[in-house]
């Protein structure tokens, strides 16, 4: 396996703040947008994290909290991607419908959030570097929908309303399903600092006939 010294290309007595100017650097090269890949952003993402583990474990990393989760020691987020957990705040497409709402509303999650809702419908969780959305979901307790898992259905599929998530492996969306804000948790990963997302959105009528059986293991809800 790779070091992750490595990786972001720094001797192995590095300093943190060695580290740190060395992801910064890293993590722009391995950005999509920039000519790198998906693979080798997560693979930079997870190598910063694995250095700097000590700091996620004190600030307790995963799950859902008030403020959206820990920030990442002492790091400019600004000139930099990604520099740690990305922070989630989602909603139930069936709480959207029970209550007539849009999901393409631009106070949906503000409403949402005055809604008093349970915390399986609506809240924040934190994705891993190396957690696809719905891994994450579920690596929280929460049970998102899923069949194939690997690209195949629409089971899975989020609506976007803030951010930006990959899609290495999509056969069953079209163009026009990406470009109105569709895409599948189950291999997508956070490509901005935080995301918004509708999910369970498999029952909107474009996506309705695209679904498949469900997928044989659910994890719990945890309310
Ligand atoms: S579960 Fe089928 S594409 Fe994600």
């Amino acid at each position: 396996m790779v070091s992750p010294f490595d990786v972001l290309d720094i001797e192995d007595d590095a300093t943190e703040a060695d580290v740190e100017r060395a992801y910064r650097e890293r993590v722009k090269q391995a950005h999509p947008d920039t000519g790198g890949s998906i693979e080798e952003f997560q693979l930079v993402r997870r190598a910063y994290r694995e250095l700097t583990e000590a700091d996620w474990g004190a600030n307790g990393a995963g799950g859902a909290n008030d403020d959206g989760g820990p920030a990442p020691a002492d790091i400019d987020l600004d000139d930099g991607e990604g520099t740690g957990p990305i922070r989630v705040e989602f909603l139930d497409y069936e709480a959207v419908a029970d209550r007539g709402w849009e999901i393409d509303d631009d106070d949906l999650f503000a409403k949402a959030a005055a809604a008093d809702l349970p915390n399986a419908d609506y809240g924040r969780l934190l994705v891993e570097p190396d957690e696809s959305l719905l891994e994450a979901a579920e690596n929280r307790g929460f049970s998102w929908p899923f069949s194939c898992r690997g690209g195949a259905c629409a089971n899975c599929a989020v609506y976007l309303v803030a951010g930006e998530l990959s899609q290495p492996a999509n056969h069953i969306l079209l163009d026009a399903h990406a470009e109105r804000g569709f895409r599948l948790s189950c291999n997508g990963y956070p490509l901005s600092d935080e995301l918004k997302v509708v999910f369970n959105v498999k029952h909107l009528p474009e996506l309705d006939e695209l679904r498949l059986p469900p997928g044989p293991f659910r994890r719990m809800r945890t309310d």
